[in-house]
């Protein structure tokens, strides 16, 4: 594991960071993965992203007081749920701390082992390839082993308000010089 070392902080105020931050939409992506005894185990994240397509690769970042991480980080391997807007519950459960809050949720397991949950834009399975301290946070690298397609639109998140996005009707000269 490496470590992101940073100069002297500026006194940037968190509130003031959360605010700027929260003004820019994020998807919402379930990670989660399958214990050896077979309880699933996961957590939303907001920093799901892809990170490179020669080797395919993702990244998130996740708080080092998650209670879920150290399990999955042993487990090695995830998927990432990209959820869409009709699982806003899904991400409400998943967002709350303790061991009972998968249940009454539905999986599918991936090839890898780990859950996938129905209904979900798409289905990411990885290996856990990296991980950085940074801050009070860890970035964590993961090597996509299988993508799926799923349907519907992404959720989105934006100033603690959930969403969906808007497409604005295409002008009639687009496409024209
Ligand atoms: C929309 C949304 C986005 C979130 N993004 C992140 C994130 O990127 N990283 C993170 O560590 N926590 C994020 N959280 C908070 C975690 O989901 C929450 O702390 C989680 O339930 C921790 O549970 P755990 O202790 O079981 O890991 C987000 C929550 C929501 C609702």
């Amino acid at each position: 594991m490496s470590v992101v070392v940073t100069r002297n902080p500026p006194s940037i105020d968190p509130a003031v960071q959360r605010q700027v931050f929260g003004a820019l939409p994020t998807g919402v992506t379930a990670i989660t993965g399958l214990t050896s005894d077979g309880a699933p185990r996961g957590f939303v994240v907001g920093t799901f992203q892809s990170l490179s397509l020669d080797p395919p690769l993702v990244t998130f970042c996740v708080d080092k007081s998650s209670s879920t991480w150290p399990t999955l980080r042993c487990l090695g391997r995830f998927t990432a749920n990209i959820l869409s807007t009709e699982q806003l519950p899904v991400c409400r459960a998943l967002s709350r701390k303790g061991e009972e809050k998968f249940r009454g949720i539905e999986y599918e397991e991936s090839p890898l082992g780990t859950p996938r949950i129905p209904g979900a834009v798409a289905w990411v399975d990885c290996e856990v390839l990296s991980e950085v301290v940074a801050g009070d946070h860890y970035v964590i690298v993961g090597s996509i082993e299988e993508l799926v397609a799923g349907q519907g639109e992404a959720l989105l998140f934006r100033g603690g308000k959930f969403g969906e996005f808007t497409l604005w009707p295409t002008p009639a000269s687009d496409g024209k010089a």
